[in-house]
C-alpha cells in the first residue's frame, strides 16, 4: 500500500505524525507491506515552493493508493485573495483525486458524553454519518469572482443530475450498512438546486426500498442536530450545507479534534481530519490527535479493505479513553492531568498493536 502523507499547515503536521505512526505500526501487524511518501500543501507549500498545491505534490498524489492530509490554513496568508490561500491546495487537491463523497462519521463515545455540550439525555446513543457531497456545490460553481471595484462579489450553486447521483447512491449503501435510515438535507424551499437535489435523491431511493428515506431542510437538520440527535443515521447533504453541518455534528461530541472523515468514489481515496489547522494550538503538543488516527482506521477500512485493522485501531481510541486519558480539548475539568499529542498518540498506537495481534492471534487458530 503506498500513501501519500500532506502534512499541511498548523497542527496538521503535529497531528498527522502521529496517524502515520499508527498506520506504520498498524500495517506492520498485519503484515500490509506499506510505502509512504511526505509532501508540502497549503500555506507550506506556498512558502516554499510558491504555490498551495505544488505539481510535485500532485504527482504523488496520484500516483498512490491513498492520501492522508493533516490540516491546511494559515494567518499569515489571510491577506490573500480567495483563490490564491492555502485552502485552494486541498480544493486542488480533492478535484485532483476526484473523491465526491465524503463520509463524517459522528458517534457519542461514551467516556465523553460528559465533554458533549449537550445534556446526557439528549446525546447518549448518537450514531451518525454525514454524507458530505465534496466536488460540486458553491464551492467549485462557475462564474465566480469580485467585480473589479470590489463593490460586488458572486458565486454560484450549481449541481448537476449525475453529480447528485453519485452521491446519493453512496449514501444508500452507506445506510444499508448501518440502521438503513436516510435524511437528505437540502433548502428545497428556496433553492433550484435543492429542488433538484431533493427530486433526484427520491428517485435514486426507489431502487433502495429497504432504506427509510426523508428529506430535511437544513435550517430544520441544524436545529435538530441539537435537540434531537439520535433521531439521524445517515445524512446526505450537498458541499457547504455538509461543511457547516458536521461542524455542528462534531462539536456535539466533545470536540471538533475528534472526527475523522474519508473521502470516497474517486481515483484515490482522500483521509482527513474534519478539524482545520488551529494556528493558536499549533507547535504546543496540545492538539488532539484522535481525528487524524481515526482518519488512518477509515483508510484501512475503505482502501485496504481491512475491517480488522480499522477496528483495531477504533477499539484503541475507544480504551485509552475508557482509561481516562485525555488531550486538553476533552478534559472534562482543569484539574484533570492532560496528555500530549504525542503521548495520546503513543498510547493509541501500542494498543491498538496489542489489539491487531489479538486480533491475528485468533484469526489463526
Ligand atoms: C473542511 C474544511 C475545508 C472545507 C476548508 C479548509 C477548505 O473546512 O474540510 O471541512 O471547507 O471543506
Ligand atoms: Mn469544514
Amino acid at each position: 500500500m503506498k500513501i501519500t502523507i500532506l502534512p499541511g499547515d498548523g497542527i496538521g503536521p503535529e497531528v498527522c505524525r502521529q496517524a502515520a505512526n499508527v498506520l506504520v505500526e498498524v500495517a506492520g501487524a498485519f503484515d500490509i507491506p506499506l510505502e509512504t511518501e511526505e509532501h508540502l500543501i497549503g500555506g507550506a507549500a506556498i512558502d516554499s515552493a510558491g504555490s498551495p498545491f505544488p505539481a510535485e505534490t500532485a504527482q504523488a498524489c496520484r500516483n498512490c493508493d491513498a492520501v492522508l492530509l493533516g490540516a491546511v490554513g494559515s494567518p499569515a496568508f489571510d491577506h490573500l485573495l480567495p483563490n490564491e490561500r492555502p485552502e485552494i491546495g486541498l480544493l486542488k487537491l480533492r478535484q485532483a483525486l476526484g473523491g465526491f463523497a465524503n463520509l463524517r462519521p459522528a458517534t457519542a463515545v461514551p467516556a465523553l458524553i460528559d465533554s458533549s455540550p449537550l445534556r446526557r439525555e439528549i446525546f447518549e446513543g448518537t450514531d451518525l454519518l454525514i454524507v458530505r457531497e465534496l466536488l460540486g456545490g458553491l464551492y467549485f460553481g462557475t462564474p465566480r469572482g469580485i467585480s473589479d471595484d470590489s463593490s460586488e462579489a458572486y458565486n454560484t450553486m450549481r449541481y448537476s443530475v449525475a453529480e447528485v447521483e453519485r452521491v446519493a447512491h453512496v449514501a444508500f449503501q452507506s445506510a444499508r450498512k448501518r440502521r438503513k435510515k436516510l435524511t437528505s438535507v437540502d433548502k428545497a424551499n428556496v433553492l433550484e438546486t435543492s429542488r433538484l437535489w431533493r427530486e433526484t435523491v427520491t428517485k435514486v431511493g426507489a431502487s433502495y426500498p429497504d432504506i427509510e428515506l426523508d428529506h430535511l431542510f437544513v435550517d430544520a437538520c441544524a436545529m435538530h442536530l441539537v435537540t434531537d440527535p439520535t433521531r439521524f443515521d445517515v445524512v446526505l447533504t450537498e458541499n457547504l450545507f455538509g461543511d457547516v453541518l458536521s461542524d455542528e455534528a462534531a462539536v456535539l461530541t466533545g470536540s471538533l479534534g475528534m472526527l475523522p472523515s474519508a473521502t470516497i468514489g474517486g481515483a484515490v481515496d482522500l483521509y482527513e481530519p474534519i478539524h482545520g489547522s488551529a494556528p493558536e494550538l499549533a507547535g504546543r503538543n496540545i492538539a488532539n490527535p484522535l481525528g487524524a488516527i481515526a482518519s488512518v482506521a477509515m483508510l484501512f477500512r475503505y482502501t485496504a479493505g481491512n475491517e480488522t485493522a480499522a477496528a483495531a485501531i477504533e477499539d484503541a481510541i475507544k480504551w485509552v479513553l475508557d482509561k481516562g486519558h485525555r488531550t486538553e480539548d476533552i478534559a472534562e475539568n482543569r484539574s484533570m492531568p492532560v496528555a500530549s499529542t504525542s503521548e495520546m498518540g503513543a498510547m493509541v498506537a501500542a494498543r491498538a498493536v496489542e489489539f491487531a495481534n489479538v486480533k491475528n492471534a485468533y484469526h489463526a487458530v
